[in-house]
C-alpha cells in the first residue's frame, strides 16, 4: 500500500498554466518569492508559465508584456522561470496551476472550453508521469461557479489520465484545489501580494498545503475556506454583489435624469449617512463584473432555480451603453447636425481606467453604434493594444488627441491617468460653444456636461 505525498512546500516545481493578467503576475511573484513568509525557510522553487498563445510566450521571453501588466515596456525575468509553449516541459510539474479565461458565449452562458482544454493539457502531463513519490497538485484560480472543479475539471482529468483523484493510499493519485483571484486591473493598492487570498484544497491535508503555499508568498495571507466550492461561490458572490450595486445606481440615474434630478447631487447628499454605500453609475465591462454573474445564474437555472434580482442587475448594466447612445443621439437631435458631419472624439476606449483591456468594453459596443450613424469618431487611448482595438472595430487609436480639429461630441469615457494631463486650454481649442460633452468619469460638472 502507497502513502500519498504532497509536493514539498519549499522545494517543488510549479507550473502556471496561462500567462495572462492573473498566470503573468502570479508566475512572477512565486519565482521572486526567495524566502516562505510563514517558516522563512529558503525556497528552491522553479516555475514554468505556459501559455498556447506562442506570440505571447515568444515576447515574455524578451521580456516584453504586451498587457502593460506592469505598466512597464519591458519586464525583469526572474532565473528560476521559462515561459513556454511546449507540453513537454510541464512533465516534471509538481503544482499546476490554472490561470485561464472563463468567458461568456453570445448567449452570455459560461464558456468552460478553455478551462476543459487547459485540463486536459494537465490531464496529458500526468498521465505520462509516474508520481511514485509525490502526488501532483492541481489548482484552479480562474472564476467559475461552484462545482466546476470537482464537477467538470476533475472528472476530466480523471479520465484523460486514468489517475484517480484524492486517493489516499493509491500510488498514482493526484489532489486539487481552488484559490480564486481577486486582482483589479489598473488599481495601483490592491494588488496580487495585498490581497487576502481565499484558499481551498479536497481534502483537510491538501487544504493546508494550498494554504501554506499561498502563504509563503502572499503578504496579505490567506484564508481558509471550509471547501473548494465555498472558495468558488466567495469569488463569484463578490463580483455579484458589485454588479448589483452598481446596477442600482444606474437605475437611479436614469430615472433622475427623467425626472431632472441630478444624481450626482442625490448621491452626495445620500451619502452623508453613515450607513449609506456610494457608487457611480457607469458603464460595467470587462470579463470579472460583466461576466461572473452571469456564471451563478446559469448554475442556479441548472439547479431550477430563478435568480430574479442578480438577473435584473445583469440587464440594467447590460443597457446602459445603448443608454448613453441614446442620451448622445437625443441631445444631437436639439442641434440638428447631419450625422456624416459629427465628429466625435472619445477619450478611453477599454473597459476601465487605468487598463488597457478591451474584452467587453461597453465604450467598444458604443462606438459601433456611433459608427451605424455615420459618425466620424476619433479615440484616444495610450494604453490599449493598438492592433486589437483596429481587429475588433476597424478604427486605428491614438495615444494623444489630434489637435487639429474641433469636435461636435467629446466623451470623456475614462479616468486613465494619462488623462490628467490634459488641460482646460486643450479642450477649448478642440471644441466650440456648440460641442457636447459628456462626462462618464464625474469630474466635470456644469449645465453643459451631460453625465450618466
Ligand atoms: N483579469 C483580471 O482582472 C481577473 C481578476 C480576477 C480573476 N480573473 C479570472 O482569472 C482567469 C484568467 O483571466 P485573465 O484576465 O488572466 O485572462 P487572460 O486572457 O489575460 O489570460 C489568459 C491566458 O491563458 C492563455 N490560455 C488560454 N487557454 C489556455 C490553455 N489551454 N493552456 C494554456 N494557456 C491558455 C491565453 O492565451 C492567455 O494568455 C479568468 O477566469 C478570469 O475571470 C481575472
Amino acid at each position: 500500500m502507497y502513502k500519498s505525498k504532497l509536493p514539498k512546500l519549499n522545494n517543488c516545481t510549479i507550473g502556471i498554466i496561462g500567462l495572462g493578467y492573473v498566470g503573468l503576475p502570479l508566475a512572477i511573484k512565486i519565482a521572486n518569492q526567495k524566502s516562505c513568509l510563514l517558516s522563512k525557510k529558503r525556497n528552491n522553487r522553479k516555475v514554468i508559465g505556459y501559455d498556447i498563445d506562442k506570440d505571447r510566450v515568444n515576447e515574455l521571453n524578451k521580456g516584453i508584456d504586451k498587457k502593460n501588466i506592469f505598466s512597464k515596456k519591458t519586464i525583469s525575468i526572474p532565473k528560476n522561470i521559462s515561459f513556454t509553449s511546449h507540453k513537454k516541459l510541464l512533465l516534471n510539474i509538481e503544482v499546476f496551476i490554472i490561470t485561464v479565461p472563463t468567458p461568456i458565449n453570445t448567449e452570455n452562458q459560461p464558456d468552460l472550453s478553455y478551462l476543459k482544454r487547459a485540463s486536459k493539457i494537465v490531464a496529458e502531463c500526468i498521465k505520462e508521469k509516474d508520481y511514485k513519490c509525490i502526488n501532483p497538485i492541481i489548482i484552479y484560480e480562474s472564476t467559475v461557479y461552484p462545482g466546476v472543479t470537482e464537477e467538470i475539471c476533475i472528472p476530466l482529468i480523471e479520465k484523460i489520465s486514468g489517475k484517480k483523484h484524492n486517493c489516499k493510499n493509491y500510488n498514482d493519485s493526484f489532489y486539487s484545489g481552488y484559490s480564486p483571484e481577486r486582482i483589479n486591473p489598473g488599481d495601483s493598492n490592491n494588488t496580487l501580494d495585498s490581497i487576502t487570498k481565499v484558499t481551498s484544497g479536497c481534502n483537510k491535508k491538501v487544504a493546508s498545503w494550498v494554504d501554506k503555499f499561498y502563504g509563503s508568498f502572499i503578504s496579505a495571507g490567506t484564508y481558509k475556506a471550509s471547501n473548494i466550492k465555498v472558495a468558488e461561490a466567495a469569488k463569484i458572490i463578490e463580483n455579484t454583489q458589485r454588479d448589483i450595486n452598481i446596477a442600482l445606481v444606474n437605475e437611479l440615474a436614469i430615472l433622475f435624469k427623467k425626472l431632472n434630478i441630478n444624481t450626482k447631487d442625490v448621491l452626495d447628499a445620500a451619502n452623508t449617512k453613515w450607513n449609506f454605500q456610494k457608487y457611480s453609475p457607469g458603464l460595467v465591462g470587462g470579463h470579472c463584473i460583466g461576466v461572473d454573474p452571469y456564471y451563478l445564474t446559469f448554475k442556479a437555472k441548472e439547479i431550477g432555480f430563478n435568480t430574479k434580482l442578480i438577473s435584473a442587475g445583469r440587464n440594467i448594466n447590460d443597457y446602459m451603453h445603448k443608454y448613453l447612445f441614446h442620451q448622445i443621439l437625443s441631445q444631437l437631435e436639439k442641434t440638428k447636425k447631419v450625422m456624416k458631419l459629427v465628429d466625435v472624439l472619445l477619450l478611453g476606449i477599454s473597459y476601465k481606467s487605468n487598463c488597457g483591456d478591451i474584452r467587453n468594453s461597453q465604450l467598444i459596443s458604443l462606438v459601433e453604434n456611433l459608427k451605424k450613424e455615420n459618425m466620424k469618431i476619433t479615440i484616444v487611448d495610450p494604453l490599449v493594444n493598438k492592433d486589437e482595438v483596429f481587429n475588433k472595430i476597424g478604427l486605428i487609436s491614438v495615444d494623444t488627441i489630434p489637435s487639429n480639429k474641433q469636435y461636435s461630441i467629446i466623451i470623456f469615457a475614462l479616468n486613465h491617468k494619462e488623462f490628467k494631463k490634459i488641460t482646460k486650454k486643450e479642450i477649448a481649442n478642440i471644441s466650440n460653444e456648440n460641442t457636447l460633452i459628456f462626462d462618464l468619469t464625474n469630474n466635470l460638472s456644469g449645465e453643459k456636461v451631460f453625465n450618466l
